[in-house]
């Protein structure tokens, strides 16, 4: 078999890049190790910046999110007991935040890939690369108990967190950069109508919480834990208690209950791998990058990355120069890089460390007071939060 570009892993990178090409004429084969029904249901963060969403729906794969999503132009900052707006949309010149639920992005991605006669294996393993620093690498892979290859002019890795992929650059090529952070999430999805019209990101002597939403009857909600901790420790009751120990104000508790449907715990880090490309294999999304979910800035990430790779491939198959695509990793890494420190700003400044004093707490306050009594500190919160331009 063979493709211009075989494509490794279905997630938003993957596909979105599928999709990209494919408006270009280019012909692409995406390979997936799970399955269609197991990628469309991995919950996962659901804010979209303004450029996603504009891009969605240029390449016509945003008519669902225009409907079901939330288009937010403002997100509220909690810290001593009181909330405080920033308004987005004025500090950014109309720009705005939308929320829609990442594998509801995948459910459309997929589906419009499909219908456009995309080639999505799903299911597939033993994903191997070969090649990749000659002319014609090759990708191999099980089907159905069958041994298969696929011939293509470039590779892209888009194959998540734990990337096989980039572990075909060579050792003395590459660099990686990461922190752990000393706290997890954990995450609940509530049946309940919202208990805000805005996101809520709160700072509390407890740890960090955020109440997010998904739909008119189910919510999002996140308080920071132990990242070993188990959702076994945590029942419903103790998990109210908790919520409204950070998150209710001097005026009451605005917080509603409903029934507990899913809980689990993510972990939280920061990685970046350099460079992002190495002879015909490319990386993008997570494979190359990870956030912490403070900011939800890791699906957004990825869209630019496969914004400025399916340029770069789009200009190699039109004027047969590599030029911009040999400065992909460049570009896509600037941004990358300001993601990763809003990321981990954000962070910073909202959880509790463990070996948190009186002294750091100040700061951490002081600092929330900056970003909503400063006009310039409360716009640099929110060009970052709406997302920068994509390079
Ligand atoms: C959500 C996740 C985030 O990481 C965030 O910063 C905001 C919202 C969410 O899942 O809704």
């Amino acid at each position: 078999m063979h493709t211009q570009v075989g494509i490794v892993g279905a997630g938003p990178a993957g596909l979105l890049l599928s999709h990209l090409l494919h408006l270009e004429g280019i012909s692409s084969v995406v390979l997936e190790t799970r399955t269609r029904e197991q990628i469309e249901s991995t919950i996962r963060a659901g804010v979209l910046e303004q450029g996603t969403v504009d891009l969605l729906t240029e390449i016509g794969v945003g008519e669902r999110m225009k409907r079901e999503g939330f288009v937010h132009t403002g997100v509220e900052l909690r810290f001593d007991g009181q909330g405080h707006r920033i308004d987005l949309s004025d500090l950014t010149g109309g720009k705005a935040i939308t929320v829609y639920a990442q594998h509801e992005v995948i459910k459309d991605l997929v589906k419009a890939r499909l219908e456009t006669g995309g080639e999505i294996l799903f299911g597939v393993s033993d994903v191997s690369l070969h090649g990749i620093d000659g002319d014609s690498p090759k990708i191999r892979f099980i089907q159905d108990g069958e041994q298969r290859e696929i011939a293509c002019d470039f590779v892209a890795g888009c194959d998540g967190s734990q990337s096989m992929c980039r572990s075909n650059i060579p050792e003395d090529k590459r660099s990686q950069y990461s922190r752990i952070y000393p706290f997890g999430w954990f995450g609940i999805l509530v049946e309940a109508p919202p208990s805000s019209e805005e996101l809520i990101y709160a700072h509390h002597e407890r740890g960090f919480s955020l109440v997010s939403t998904r739909s008119a009857d189910v919510q999002r909600l996140y308080f920071q834990c132990d990242p070993k901790d188990s959702v076994d420790n945590w029942s419903d009751d103790r998990i109210w208690a908790e919520l409204h120990a950070r998150l209710d104000t001097a005026e009451g508790s605005q917080l509603n209950e409903g029934r507990i449907f899913q809980k689990g715990i993510i972990g939280m880090r920061s990685f970046v791998f350099e460079p992002m490309q190495y002879g015909r294999l490319f990386l993008a999304g997570d494979a190359a990058h990870v956030v912490p979910p403070t900011g939800a800035k890791g699906l957004n990430l990825a869209v630019g990355d496969v914004v400025v790779l399916s340029r770069g491939i789009a200009g190699f198959y039109k004027s047969g120069s590599r030029d911009r695509l040999d400065a992909y990793s460049h570009i896509a890494l600037k941004r990358v890089w300001r993601a990763e420190h809003f990321s981990w700003w954000m962070t910073s400044m909202l959880h509790r460390f463990p070996d948190q004093d009186a002294f750091q707490n100040r700061l951490q306050v002081s600092e929330l007071n900056n970003v909503v009594n400063s006009r310039a500190a409360a716009t640099m919160l929110a060009e970052n939060y709406v997302g920068m331009p994509i390079g």
